[in-house]
């Protein structure tokens, strides 16, 4: 068999896309390898969204030059593909920068990955076209055996692409137009998944609350109703979708959070700044107190829930008085964990034009000050859960003999001890510690609705 290394930067778009395209290059034969040294192709799933992580894939295709090279050397051929947002952003530029690369390939173009693999035979190809055609509808299912070795956890791509255009954001340009799976196959993408011991599905898009498939009676679905659906498929005990832009909470999305056992208590809901003035010129079409009053109705209706957001410092203007807004907003919510980043300009991109860009120091001292509220935050969450009784998802072995490892409803790690349960269970776990970057509980039984401790 040949073998192929894949390595995803980026967001669960791309581990998503990552795990589609082992599934295509293994009908053609190749099986996945953990390293690029002795693959035949090695595969990087770009990412675009800030200048690091552009930098990132450079640094990484130097080295894999050098392989490429010392397995040529050996007799053996090596391709490189380069695959994400970079692809689509850089094209064939790429190789121009990168003179190894044999195929760069878009997000939106690797349903096509095996003729363009044989086009690359001898000459550089680039494939960035945006088509029409629904590239899932080319995709071969995921084999229950692959399935199986990837977990009980698992992401579905449910919606892609992005019509808002946040003025610092690239993904509008290298995930193109807004645009929904129907209906019929999420499910039976989900019914397999179910059927080879997937308990947990993650619903993703980069606009994913945006949601607005053909359903099978042929009337648009919005994400609640979709949801609902997936909850009866049987086997799927927990469904939580990512990532969600303020604007399009509707009132069904967050009284499922109420009605829906199956919906977990977490919420990834990006707010990015809490000044007005900073929210209207990154174009979130939002303010602070319209977000304060959404999560005041998401409380209302699921009064545990789990919020995090993502945040940006040092946009274009951004006054001291400005960042201030942004810690008084993370200190007003509470929010279990954040992700936060140095505004990077992007180019093609509204924001990279302004003037008023941030010096990198101001920059550095707003991240460290807004990352120290954040992870006062995460802490004081995740000690407000010693004492209380979780349902744990158990996903894997844990880090010591007798002990496994799994998912709290509120997406924390937790450990407990046990060598009798199986991987895939759901057991009641009271937690007892907790450490920086997990819960410690102990097991006192199986699985209740995790709603009657709300109520208590
Ligand atoms: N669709 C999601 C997020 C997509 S990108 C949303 O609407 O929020 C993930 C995160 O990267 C964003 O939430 C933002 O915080 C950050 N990000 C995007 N562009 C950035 C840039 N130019 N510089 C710094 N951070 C950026
Ligand atoms: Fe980017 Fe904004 Fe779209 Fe999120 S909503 S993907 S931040 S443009
Ligand atoms: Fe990065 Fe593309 Fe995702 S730019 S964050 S991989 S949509």
């Amino acid at each position: 068999m040949k073998k192929v290394h894949i390595k995803s930067f980026g967001c669960q778009m791309n581990v998503y896309d990552g795990q589609r395209m082992a599934d295509i290059l293994g009908e053609q034969g190749y099986e996945e390898t953990a390293t690029p040294e002795g693959a035949d192709l090695i595969l990087l799933n770009t990412c675009h969204i800030r200048d690091r992580a552009v930098q990132k894939v450079y640094t990484e295709l130097g080295k894999l030059r050098d392989i490429k090279k010392a397995q040529g050397a050996q007799g053996q051929e090596t391709k490189i593909v380069v695959a994400g947002c970079v692809a689509q952003a850089e094209g064939g530029e790429i190789q121009r920068r990168q003179p190894a690369v044999d195929l760069v390939v878009g997000p939106q173009a690797y349903h096509r990955l095996p003729e363009l693999l044989a086009e690359a035979a001898g000459r550089r190809v680039v494939d960035t076209d945006l088509p029409i055609e629904d590239k899932f509808g080319f995709l071969p299912a995921t084999k229950p055996q692959v399935i199986r070795a990837r977990g009980v956890s698992a992401f579905v791509t449910v919606q892609e692409g992005c019509d808002k255009f946040c003025a610092f954001c690239v993904v509008p340009y290298t995930r193109g137009a807004e645009f929904s799976r129907p209906v019929a196959q999420i499910l039976s993408e989900v019914e397999r998944l179910a059927e080879a011991g997937v308990r947990d599905v993650t619903l993703i898009g980069q606009n994913v609350n945006a949601y607005h498939g053909e359903g099978p009676d042929g009337a648009v679905w919005s994400l609640a109703r979709l949801m609902h659906r997936v909850a009866e498929v049987p086997g799927i005990a927990r469904i939580r979708y990512t990532t969600s832009h303020p604007r399009d909470m509707d009132d069904d999305l967050i009284a499922a959070h109420r009605d829906l056992p199956q919906a977990m208590p977490f919420l990834h809901l990006p707010v990015q700044a809490g000044s007005d003035r900073i929210l209207a010129a990154m174009n979130r079409k939002h303010t602070g107190d319209e977000y304060r009053r959404l999560i005041g109705r998401i409380r209302e209706a699921r009064p545990d829930i789990a919020l995090s957001s993502d945040f940006i410092v040092g946009f274009p203007g951004e006054t001291d008085a400005d960042f201030e807004d942004t810690i008084r907003l993370v200190d007003e919510i509470g929010f279990a964990s954040s992700y936060s980043f140095k505004y990077s300009p992007r180019p093609g991109t509204p924001a990279a034009d302004l003037d008023a860009q941030i010096p990198r120091e101001v920059m550095d001292e707003r991240l460290y000050r807004l990352q120290g509220r954040i992870e006062h935050h995460r802490q004081a969450f995740n000690a407000a859960m010693v004492g209380r009784t979780v349902d744990v998802l158990l996903e894997r072995a844990g880090r010591h003999p007798g002990q496994m490892a799994g998912k709290s409803p509120y997406l924390q790690a937790v450990q407990i001890d046990s060598d009798s349960d199986r991987i895939g269970e759901i057991v009641r776990v009271v937690i007892e510690r907790t450490s920086t970057n997990s819960l410690f509980g102990r097991k006192c039984g199986a699985q209740d609705d995790p709603r009657k401790e709300m109520a208590a």
